[in-house]
C-alpha cells in the first residue's frame, strides 16, 4: 500500500520529541491553545528542523538522563537560530548543559506531584499563576545553576533552578512537566510561551480541515473508486463520511459483523450512520466464520491473530464482489483509513511513507492489498476528528463513542471465546453503558471494558442456593490518549447500580469486581 505523505503544515510550532510518548501530549496541548504543532524526532539534525521554519520549538521530555552515555543531544545553534524555544523536563536539562548552566546527577529523585515555588511572579511563562503550585515531577537529575544570561523563575524543595528563561532570547525551560493534567497550571504556561514568549496568534482550528480535505480527496481519487472498511468506530466513520462527502457514491464501505461487537453496535452502524452520512453500506455477516475459528483458543495473541486473518478474508471477498458487481464501473483502487496523527508519529515521526501499524487499523489490513490509502486524518488527534465528525454531522452516539479495541469483545473474554459467553459479556456491559450513560459519567470516563473471566468461577448465594458462577470486571479508567491511563474514581452508588443489575440480570455472573490499577503497569484491555 502507498500513501501521499503531507508536506509539513507551514507555520507549524516543532515538538521535538525525546521519546516516552510526552512529545504527543505536548503536541495536543500546543493545538488545544489553538496553534498548529507537529512533531520531529530528536535525531532530526538542526538544519533540517530549522529549515521548516518553526514558529517556536519545545524540547520535550524524555527517558534519558543528559549524563547517559548516548543520550540525545542537540545542536547549540538551535537555540542561537532566533527561534524561540521551551525545554521541558529532559529538554529543559538539555538546554541547561547546552548553554552552559550547571546539571547535577544528585540521585536525588522526584517523582510525581510536588509543590513549586515561583520566585518570579511576573516572568514571562508565570505571570498570573499562583506563587505555589502543584506540577507534576519526573527526573532524577536536578539543575542547580542557570545558564548565563537566564533568571531563576521557580524552585522545589529538592530542585534550586526548577524553571528559568531567557527573555531577550527567547528561552524559556521548566525541570516539570506542564503538558500532564496534574501540573494544574501546565496549560496557561504553555500559553504564556506561545502567545508571550513566542508572539502566536491562537487562531488554528479543524473548522477549515473539512474544505481541505475533501478538495484533496477529489484531486486524489478522481473518478475513481474507493472502499472503506467500518468498524464503528469514531476515526472509521469520520474517515469515511469526509470521503462520502468528497466523491459520494464513488465510495462503499465495508462493515464486517463478526460477531464480537457490543449491544447495540451493528444497528448503529447499519442504520444511524447511513442515515446520517447516505453512505453505500454493505454488510457482511461473517459471525459462524469468527466464531468457528476461535473454537478452542483461549490464548490472547493467538485470538487477536485469528481475528486479524479472518477479518482480511472476509474484506477481500467482500472487495471481489463489490468489483464483480459493478465490473464497468471505474476500478476500485482507494482504502480509507481512519489513520490519525498519533499513528502516524509512532510509526516513524510522519517524516516517511506510512508503516502501518496493525493495530491502528481495523483489522490489520496487509501491505500487499492492492490499494492506495487515502488517509483524510493523517494530521489529527483523537479529540480533533470528534470535532470533524460533529461538523459533518454524525450522531452524537459514533462520534462521542468510547474507545472500543478492533478485535471487540474477542479480546474482553479471557479465556475461549463462545457464543453464550459473548452473550452473557454483552449483557454484562450494556448494563455497565447503560448505567454510566444514566449517571452522565460518559464523557468523563475515557472508556470503560467490561470483562468476563470464563476461566475464572467462584462461589456465592443466590435466592436460598450457591452458585459458582464468573466473576465479571469493571475496568472504568481516565485517559487522554491511552498511552497511559488512572482508574477512575466513581461514585460508589454508580457502581452499587451496576453491580446489583450485573448479578441480578445475567446469568452465570455472581460477582462483580472493580480493577484499581493504573495504566502502567496495568493495560486497559485485559485480553
Ligand atoms: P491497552 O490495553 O494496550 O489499550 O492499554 C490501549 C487502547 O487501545 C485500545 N486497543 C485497541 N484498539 N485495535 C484497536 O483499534 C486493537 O487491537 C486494540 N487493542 C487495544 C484499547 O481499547 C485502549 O483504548
Amino acid at each position: 500500500m502507498s500513501s501521499a505523505n503531507p508536506a509539513a503544515a507551514p507555520d507549524a510550532v516543532l515538538v521535538v520529541d525525546f521519546g516516552a510518548q510526552y512529545a504527543q501530549l505536548i503536541a495536543r496541548r500546543v493545538r488545544e491553545a489553538r496553534v498548529y504543532s507537529e512533531i520531529v524526532p530528536s535525531t532530526m539534525p538542526v538544519d533540517e528542523i530549522l529549515a521548516k521554519n518553526p514558529k517556536a520549538i519545545i524540547l520535550s521530555g524524555g527517558p534519558s538522563s543528559v549524563y547517559e552515555e548516548g543520550a540525545p543531544s542537540i545542536d547549540r545553534a538551535l537555540f542561537e537560530a532566533g527561534v524561540p524555544v521551551f525545554g521541558m523536563c529532559y529538554g529543559f536539562q538539555l538546554m541547561a548543559t547546552t548553554l552552559g548552566g550547571t546539571v547535577d546527577n544528585t540521585g536525588a529523585r522526584e517523582y510525581g506531584r510536588t509543590p513549586l515555588h515561583v520566585s518570579k511572579a511576573s516572568s514571562t511563562l508565570f505571570e498570573g499563576t499562583p506563587t505555589e503550585q502543584p506540577v507534576w515531577m519526573s527526573h532524577g537529575d536536578a539543575c542547580s545553576a542557570a545558564p548565563e544570561g537566564f533568571s531563576v523563575t521557580a524552585s522545589t524543595d529538592v530542585v534550586p533552578v526548577a524553571a528559568f528563561e531567557n527573555d531577550e532570547k527567547k528561552l524559556y525551560g521548566v525541570q516539570y512537566h506542564p503538558e500532564v493534567m496534574h501540573s494544574t497550571h501546565g496549560q496557561q504556561i504553555l500559553e504564556h510561551f506561545l502567545y508571550r514568549g513566542a508572539g502566536l496568534t491562537p487562531d488554528w482550528t479543524t473548522g477549515n480541515v473539512i474544505e481541505e480535505q475533501i478538495e484533496s480527496i477529489r484531486a486524489q481519487v478522481g473518478d475513481r473508486r474507493a472502499i472503506c472498511g467500518l468498524s464503528g468506530g469514531v476515526d472509521s466513520a469520520v474517515a469515511a463520511a469526509l470521503v462520502q462527502k468528497a466523491i459520494g457514491s464513488q465510495l462503499t464501505c465495508v462493515y464486517v459483523d463478526h460477531g464480537l461487537m457490543r449491544k447495540g453496535e451493528t444497528e448503529q452502524v447499519e442504520k444511524d450512520f447511513v442515515a446520517a452520512t447516505g453512505v453505500q453500506l454493505k454488510v457482511v455477516d461473517a459471525q459462524e466464520r469468527f466464531l468457528s475459528a476461535l473454537a478452542g483458543v483461549s490464548d490472547p495473541e493467538e485470538k487477536r491473530k485469528i481475528i486479524g486473518r479472518e477479518f482480511i478474508r472476509v474484506f477481500e471477498q467482500a472487495q471481489a464482489e463489490i468489483v464483480a458487481e459493478a465490473p464497468n464501473d471505474q476500478p476500485v483502487e482507494f482504502l480509507v483509513q481512519g489513520t490519525l496523527y498519533p499513528d502516524v508519529v509512532e510509526s516513524g515521526g510522519g517524516t516517511g511513507t506510512a508503516n502501518i501499524k496493525s493495530h491502528h487499523n481495523v483489522g490489520g489490513l496487509p501491505e500487499d492489498l492492492e490499494f492506495q490509502l487515502v488517509e483524510p486524518l493523517r494530521q489529527l488527534f483523537k479529540d480533533e476528528v470528534r470535532m470533524v465528525g460533529q461538523e459533518l454531522g454524525l450522531p452524537e452516539e459514533i462520534v462521542h463513542r468510547q474507545p472500543f479495541p478492533g478485535p471487540g469483545l474477542g479480546i474482553r473474554i479471557v479465556g475461549e471465546v463462545t457464543r453464550e459467553r459473548l452473550d452473557l459479556l454483552r449483557d454484562a456491559d450494556a448494563i455497565a453503558r447503560e448505567e454510566l450513560t444514566a449517571a452522565g459519567l460518559d464523557r468523563d470516563i475515557w472508556q470503560c471494558p467490561v470483562v468476563l473471566l470464563a476461566d475464572v468461577r467462584s462461589v456465592g448465594v443466590q435466592g436460598d442456593g450457591r452458585t459458582y458462577g464468573h466473576p465479571i470486571v469493571l475496568r472504568p479508567v481516565s485517559s487522554e490518549d491511552a498511552m497511559t491511563a488512572d482508574w477512575t474514581r466513581m461514585p460508589y452508588d454508580v457502581l452499587a447500580r451496576i453491580s446489583t443489575r450485573i448479578t441480578n440480570e445475567v446469568r452465570d455472573v455472581n460477582r462483580v469486581v472493580l480493577d484499581v490499577t493504573s495504566k502502567p503497569p496495568g493495560t486497559i484491555e485485559w485480553e
